[in-house]
C-alpha cells in the first residue's frame, strides 16, 4: 500500500509499505483523506523534536472500517465510515483518570511519536473511532480534527455568547477558532500579522473584526471594538512569543481568561504581577478530548464551515512535492487534504 514518509529532515516520499495487521481490539480501516497539518511541515522541516525519523506522517484522518472486533464498545459495523481520534493515551496515568487524556503524561500523537496514517490501510484502537455524519464529505471528516483543537482551546476559556473572542494567529487552529467562537455567539477578533490571511478570514469567511498587530495598535483597536473592556477571552494560535506576551499585557480584559493553544519555540517571559491584577485566569490547551461528536456536528451544519479553508485536494502521489511547497511557499496554503 502507498504511504506518505519522512525519511529524514526535508527528504519526503510516496513509497510501498505492507498492508498492517490489526492486533487485539484495532480496526483495520481504509483511508479515505488525510489533512496535511502544520505538524506534519513541522516533522519534514526537522524543527519538531518530538518526531523520530523515518516517520509516516498524517494524524488528520477519515476512513472506511474495513474490518472490526464483533462487539466493540461503540457498535461499529464494517463499512461505517469514522474519522480517528490520533491521540494515544496511556489510560492510566492521573490525566488520564479524571478524562484529560489529551494531556496524558506519556502520549504519543500519530504521526509525531508514532507512524501516523497517511497511508492507504491504517489500524487504529475500535473505541478511538467517531462515526460521521451521512452526506459529509470526505475533505470536512479529515477537516474535523483541527477544528477540535480549536473547540478545546475555546472550552478551556468557557468562552459565553456576547463576550470578544480575540483570537491570535489566523493560520488553520486560529482562524477555526475564531468561526468556532462566533458559532457560540460571541464576537470574533482575529490577529495576524500577514494582511492576505486577515482579508481571507474576514472576506472569504466572514469573521467579524481583523486586525494587522504589525501594522496596527492592536490594543487600541481592541478598546475601540469593545467599548473599553478588551476582550473576555483571548486564544492564542500562533506561537509567538510577543503574541502571547501582548494576550495578557495589551489584549485581555481584567477577570478575562486566556487560552494558550499555540505552541511556541522558546520560552516567553511574562510581567504576572499583571495575572493577579487583572486576576486572569491562563489555561493551555493541548490536543482535545471528547470533542470529536461536536465538531463533526459544527462541519456538517456549516455552523462552521471548515471547507472554507480548503486550499486543495491531492492524491498519495502528488503529496511529497506538495509538502515540500508549502514548506517553500506557506503562504499559499491554508489547508491541503491528501484523498486516497
Ligand atoms: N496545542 C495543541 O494541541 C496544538 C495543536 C495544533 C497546533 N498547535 C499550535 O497552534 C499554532 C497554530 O497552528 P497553525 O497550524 O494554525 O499554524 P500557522 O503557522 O498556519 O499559523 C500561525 C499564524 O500566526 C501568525 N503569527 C506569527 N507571529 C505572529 C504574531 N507575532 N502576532 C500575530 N500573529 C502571528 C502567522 O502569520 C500565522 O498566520 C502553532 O503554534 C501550532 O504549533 C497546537
Ligand atoms: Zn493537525
Ligand atoms: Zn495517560
Amino acid at each position: 500500500m502507498k504511504a506518505v514518509r519522512i525519511i529524514e529532515p526535508f527528504k519526503v516520499e510516496c513509497i510501498d509499505v505492507p498492508k498492517p495487521e490489526p492486533k487485539e481490539g484495532q480496526a483495520l480501516l481504509k483511508i479515505e483523506a488525510a489533512g496535511i497539518c502544520g505538524s506534519d511541515i513541522g516533522a519534514f522541516r526537522g524543527t519538531n523534536n518530538l518526531v523520530s525519523y523515518p516517520r509516516i506522517i498524517g494524524h488528520e484522518l477519515a476512513g472506511t472500517i474495513v474490518s472490526i472486533p464483533e462487539n466493540n464498545p461503540k457498535g461499529f459495523k464494517v463499512g461505517d465510515r469514522v474519522v480517528a481520534e490520533p491521540y494515544m493515551f496511556c489510560g492510566h496515568c492521573y490525566p488520564c483518570r479524571i478524562g484529560r487524556t489529551n494531556c496524558c503524561t506519556d502520549m504519543h500523537t500519530l504521526g509525531v511519536h508514532t507512524d501516523g496514517g497517511m497511508c492507504e490501510y491504517f489500524c487504529h484502537p475500535a473505541n478511538m473511532l467517531v462515526k460521521i455524519p451521512d452526506g459529509m464529505t470526505w475533505e470536512q471528516a479529515a477537516m474535523a480534527e483541527p477544528l477540535t483543537i480549536s473547540l478545546h482551546g475555546i472550552h478551556r476559556a468557557q468562552l459565553k455568547a456576547g463576550e470578544y473572542c480575540a483570537v491570535i494567529g489566523a493560520g488553520p487552529i486560529g482562524l477555526a477558532a475564531a468561526m468556532a467562537a462566533q458559532a457560540y455567539g460571541a464576537h470574533g477578533i482575529l490577529i495576524d500579522i500577514v494582511q492576505e490571511r486577515l482579508d481571507f478570514a474576514k472576506n472569504s469567511v466572514g469573521i467579524e473584526y481583523i486586525i494587522n498587530s504589525a501594522k496596527e495598535d492592536a490594543a487600541a483597536r481592541i478598546r475601540e471594538i469593545t467599548n473599553g473592556d478588551m476582550a473576555q477571552v483571548v486564544v492564542e494560535c500562533s506561537g509567538a512569543n510577543p503574541a502571547i506576551r501582548s494576550a495578557l499585557v495589551d489584549y485581555v480584559s481584567h477577570a478575562g481568561r486566556i487560552t494558550l493553544t499555540g505552541w511556541p519555540k522558546k520560552e516567553t517571559s511574562l510581567p504576572t504581577d499583571l495575572i493577579t491584577k487583572k486576576e486572569v485566569d491562563i489555561r493551555g490547551g493541548r490536543n482535545s478530548a471528547g470533542e470529536f461528536e461536536e465538531a463533526l456536528d459544527l462541519i456538517h451544519t456549516r455552523r462552521v464551515d471548515m471547507e472554507k479553508m480548503l486550499t486543495k485536494t491531492v492524491t498519495a502521489d502528488e503529496a511529497p512535492a506538495t509538502i515540500v511547497d508549502i514548506e517553500k511557499n506557506p503562504g499559499n496554503y491554508m489547508k491541503v487534504v491528501v484523498k486516497f
